[in-house]
Parts: structure tokens; C-alpha cells; sequence
């Protein structure tokens, strides 16, 4: 069991596969474009496996793949597979772009949810934001994705300036999609000319869904991110991430892996050991992962009334978050 110093067991590994994008969403990257890792100190597959059976064998029960973007690794239908024969609920998060092309490898390989990057409805407003002219194909891979019976959640990043304008259409669409919105308050990592200006809180979103619709609490699964709603005759649901405004560490059971095979017990957090390179050594890495958990903070998160009220974005020390994962 893997528990930390506040009695937390921790069953859900996040493991980032590159820190590569086919995409460049500012509030992910810093503006310029950032050097990418070697490939070198990037996890192998078997390093990949070797990492997640150990977290298996200590208790984890579900993986998440991340990036970057997951589907950019050439050898990503692999990685699927391998991690597929593990006893573990698999899923992934991504940006849609690649889904297409993969989604013989999830069918076939028992995967049974996705979570995918929209942050808007609005064909120029997806430009601006991803530097890319795709929103029609990612458009099309959600709903490929809810044809062939995946359970979708689309991660909504709050950017003040922009959310106002797309909530009431995001809520909309969960009208006659069982597609599951999560609205995610804006956080800051290194690079992403983050701003308290910029964020918008959940309780303010409320407000303005509630004018329009009639919304019902639905009840959330104890270690959940968000907190889910639902207009009381759509088939979808929409949910918050307050991850600025109200932390929910207390029922934290996550830990990471950066692509570089760092374990990261937070999010927030700026603790990093070496998972790979006491694994490159030949060396035990389970003392490695059990320090890491017993240096974890009881709460990083939700800091928005105090710490990062006074924040400054250049000076966070974290990773962007291209390079955590989510
Ligand atoms: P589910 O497993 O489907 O509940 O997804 P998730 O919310 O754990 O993961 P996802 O990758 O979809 O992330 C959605 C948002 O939640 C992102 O903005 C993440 O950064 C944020 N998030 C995920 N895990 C944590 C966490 O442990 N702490 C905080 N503060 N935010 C998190
Ligand atoms: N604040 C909130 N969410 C973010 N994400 C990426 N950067 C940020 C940020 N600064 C979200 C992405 C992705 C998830 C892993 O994290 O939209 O869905
Ligand atoms: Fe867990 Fe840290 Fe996120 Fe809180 S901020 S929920 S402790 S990862």
C-alpha cells in the first residue's frame, strides 16, 4: 500500500510519455517555443513497463497516460499494449488530434475512457489558442470516440476573456451528447503568463450557467477532480476543477511521472526524485517512490485566496506544464 504522511493511500499513477506537442496552447507551454527533451533521457518502454508494474505491485489500481500529447510517441500503440496486460483501469488524456489513428489500439486493448482538451467551440478561437487549424478534426474524434462507446470528458480550460463567451454553449452540447464538460480553473506553471485576472472560479461559471439553466449537484466519487453538475433533462454532465479556488487535497490518491522518469508526488509541487536514474543503476526504485510519498504536503492546491493571490507567474519554480502532464 502506498500511503503518505496524512493517511492518504495512493492508487492512481499518472505517467507523462513525452514532453512533445503537436499542438501550442499558451496556458501549457511557455510562449517561445521550448527545447524538447533528448529522446535519451526520455523513459523507454521497458522502463515504462517496469515503473508501472512496480506501482501495480504496491497498489496502483488506475494509469493515466500524458504528455505532452500522449499519441505524438512513435511507439505509443505499444506502450498500450504492454500496459493493457497490467491489472488496471488504462486511460489517457489527450488532445484529440491523433485519435483516428488510434482507436482500433484502445478498442482492442480494453481501454474505456478518454479525456480530451477543448477549450472552446469557436473555429478562430481554437486557432488562437492551439496555434493549430484543427478544431474540426478534433470535432469529429469526439464524436467518433462517443460512436463507438467511449466515456468522454472534455477538459475545458477557464480562461477569463474567452469562457464567458462559450460556457452556455459548452453546457448546451451536453444536451443531446453523454459527453461529460469539465470546466478547469486556470493554474500557473512556469512560462504560461498566468494571471489571477485570467482565471475565472467556479463559483462565478455557476452563477452565469444557473441564469440560463436548471442544474442539479450529482454526487462525486471520492478521489474526483471536479465537482459534477448536470441541466436536469441533458444526457451529458459538466463539472468544475477548482484547483485555485478550493483544493481538494484531503482526498488526493495521485502521483506522476514525468516523461524523464521523475516521480512527482504533487502537482503543485516542486519535489523531484529520480525514479530512472536509480533504475538505470540497477537500483530498487520502490524506496525511491515511498520518499517521494512521504515527503508529499498535505495541500498545495487551492491556494488562490492566499499564496497565489500575490503571484507572480515569472517566478514559478514548477515545471510548465508540458513538461508534468496535468
Ligand atoms: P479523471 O481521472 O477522469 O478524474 O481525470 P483527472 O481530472 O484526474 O485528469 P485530467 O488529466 O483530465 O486532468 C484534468 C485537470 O485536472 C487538469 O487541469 C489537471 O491538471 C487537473 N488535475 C489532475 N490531477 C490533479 C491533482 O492531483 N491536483 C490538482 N490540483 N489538479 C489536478
Ligand atoms: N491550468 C489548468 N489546466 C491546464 N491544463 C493544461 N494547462 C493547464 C493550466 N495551466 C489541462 C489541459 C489538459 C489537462 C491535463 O490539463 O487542458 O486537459
Ligand atoms: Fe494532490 Fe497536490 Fe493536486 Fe492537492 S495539489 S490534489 S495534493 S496533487
Amino acid at each position: 500500500m502506498l500511503l503518505d504522511q496524512h493517511a492518504r493511500v495512493h492508487t492512481y499513477l499518472r505517467i507523462s510519455l513525452t514532453d512533445s506537442c503537436n499542438f501550442r496552447c499558451s496556458y501549457c507551454m511557455p510562449d517561445e517555443d521550448i527545447e524538447t527533451m533528448p529522446s535519451s533521457h526520455l523513459m523507454q518502454i521497458d522502463e515504462i513497463e517496469t515503473i508501472a508494474k512496480k506501482f501495480v505491485q504496491l497498489g496502483v489500481t488506475k494509469i493515466r497516460l500524458t504528455g505532452g500529447e500522449p499519441m505524438v510517441r512513435k511507439d505509443f500503440a505499444e506502450i498500450i499494449e504492454r500496459l493493457s496486460c497490467l491489472p488496471v483501469e488504462l486511460t489517457l488524456t489527450t488532445n484529440g488530434i491523433l485519435v483516428d489513428k488510434y482507436i482500433d489500439v484502445f478498442k482492442k486493448n480494453g481501454i474505456k475512457s478518454l479525456n480530451v482538451s477543448l477549450d472552446t467551440l469557436q473555429e478562430d478561437v481554437f486557432f488562437k489558442l492551439t496555434k493549430r487549424n484543427q478544431f474540426k478534426k478534433v470535432k469529429e474524434n469526439i464524436l467518433l470516440l462517443l460512436k463507438e462507446g467511449f466515456r468522454v470528458k472534455i477538459n475545458v480550460v477557464a480562461l477569463n476573456g474567452i469562457i464567458e463567451n462559450e460556457l452556455l454553449d459548452f453546457v448546451s452540447l451536453t444536451k443531446d451528447l453523454p459527453l461529460h464538460v469539465r470546466f478547469i480553473e486556470f493554474m500557473p506553471f512556469a512560462g504560461n503568463l498566468w494571471n489571477k485576472e485570467k482565471v475565472m472560479t467556479a463559483k462565478k461559471m455557476i452563477g452565469i450557467i444557473e441564469q440560463k439553466f436548471d442544474i442539479i449537484k450529482i454526487k462525486d466519487l471520492p478521489h474526483d477532480t471536479a465537482k459534477k453538475y448536470k441541466v436536469t433533462d441533458h444526457l451529458g454532465t459538466f463539472a468544475f476543477i477548482t484547483t485555485m479556488s478550493e483544493n481538494f487535497c484531503d482526498s488526493c490518491n495521485r502521483m506522476r511521472i514525468t516523461a524523464d522518469g521523475k516521480m512527482k508526488n504533487c502537482l503543485f509541487g516542486k519535489d523531484e526524485l529520480d525514479l530512472l536514474g536509480q533504475l538505470r543503476q540497477g537500483k530498487d526504485i520502490e524506496s525511491v517512490i515511498r520518499l517521494s510519498l512521504h515527503k508529499k504536503s498535505k495541500a498545495l492546491g487551492g491556494q488562490f485566496s492566499n499564496e497565489y493571490e500575490q503571484a507572480d507567474a515569472s517566478k514559478i519554480e514548477n515545471r510548465s506544464m508540458i513538461r508534468i502532464g496535468g
